[in-house]
């Protein structure tokens, strides 16, 4: 029995790990255990041998299994001791320094914008920027072979070997949007769409992708003169003057006739660009009353309503508004840029609060 404490006690000290223990515990005092096939010989035993081995037996079980239980609480004292010491953290540490995310300048003047024109009543309508080649071009009165489709500078998408319809574009105006909301709202509509769209070109005031914002009222009683009036108000609301000077030139839209495209006065002196003096004019928006096949494509009767549309250059609004002179860097992702021209993020733009705090 003094043999069997001194082999056990001996391996429960040695045991580097709670599996090693369960072993020992099964060989020495489970159920077929060695200390178990001992007191299976107290049955051969004399009343008397019994009387002092029984008792031995059960003290050498109970000094085992507390050798155990001793041992195991160690090894997990042990583990939690090494792992708080691997997961060991200097919160005395100085901190990163403080990284502030802000809004970019198409943001907020998106923002702005949407503000004003949802003053003047107009709700935000929504479009895919990959577009079918009908409500980009056809449905505007672009048909196929139209000269203003080779001046758009089309991104096309990848078409499938042996797919013979007209491939998806980029949309290269947010003008689809027309005839997308004509399509689900039906008329009267007073809507604007802000977003991105596509055109292949690259200098100071072009980048391949831009934001326009379109907007579109039909009714049955809308003419040119609500139009002028509506641009006026965007332009002095935006620009935060009473009074703007604007310059609408007659052009050519196959989506809208008569068109007019507006110029706002501003300078470039010395790398900077200045609103609303100098010699220079800055095209910011396309426009006209909607053409009545346009309006026909997007299911409504030309002959009952008319309307007006436009087209906003966003970017070119943000440059104007924050004398940015080069449209590349909006997109350049700078952010020594996106600091300087940023806006706080917690400053949401509206017409009673003022629109750039
Ligand atoms: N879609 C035109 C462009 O991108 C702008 C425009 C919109 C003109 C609506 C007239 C009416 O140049």
């Amino acid at each position: 029995m003094d043999d069997l404490k001194a082999k056990y006690l001996g391996q429960i000290a040695d045991a580097g790990e709670e599996n090693a223990l369960e072993a020992i515990r099964v060989a020495a005092v489970g159920k077929k255990g060695e200390v178990a096939l001992k007191m299976r010989e107290l049955g051969k035993m004399t009343p008397e041998e019994r009387q002092v081995a029984g008792p031995a037996l059960n003290a050498l079980k109970d000094e085992i299994n507390s050798a155990l239980s001793a041992k195991k609480a160690a090894l997990v004292d042990a583990a939690l001791d090494e792992r708080l010491r691997n997961e060991w953290l200097d919160v005395t540490l100085p901190t990163r320094a403080r990284r502030q995310g802000s809004i970019h300048p198409v943001s907020q003047a998106t923002e702005e914008l949407t503000a004003i024109f949802a003053e003047l009543g107009f709700s935000v309508a929504e479009g895919p920027r990959i577009e079918t080649d009908w409500h980009n071009f056809d449905a505007l009165n672009i048909p196929s072979h139209h000269p203003a489709r080779a001046e758009m500078d089309t991104f096309y998408m990848h078409r499938a070997e042996g797919d013979n319809r007209p491939p998806h574009v980029l949309r290269t105006h947010t003008s689809p949007v027309q005839i997308r909301s004509m399509e689900k709202q039906g008329a009267p509509i007073r809507i604007i769409c802000p977003g991105g769209v596509y055109r292949a070109d690259y200098d100071q005031t072009h980048t391949p992708m831009f934001h326009q914002v379109e907007g579109l009222a039909i009714d049955k009683d809308i003419s040119m003169a609500n139009l002028k009036w509506v641009l006026e108000e965007f332009v002095k609301a935006f620009f935060e003057v009473d009074d703007v000077e604007l310059r609408f030139r007659a052009s050519h839209f196959p989506f809208t006739e008569p068109s007019a495209e507006v110029d706002i006065r501003c300078s470039w002196d010395n790398g900077q660009l200045k609103i609303g003096e100098g010699d220079d004019w800055m095209e910011i928006l396309g426009s006209g009353m909607v053409h009545p096949k346009v309006i026909a494509a997007g299911g409504i009767d030309p002959d009952v309503y008319q309307g007006f549309a436009f087209g906003i250059g966003i970017d070119r609004l943000a440059m104007l508004k924050y004398g940015i002179p080069d449209l590349r860097a909006f997109f350049d992702s700078d952010l020594r840029w996106l600091r300087h021209y940023g806006f706080a993020a917690l400053d949401m733009p509206n017409l009673h609060g003022g629109l750039s705090r």
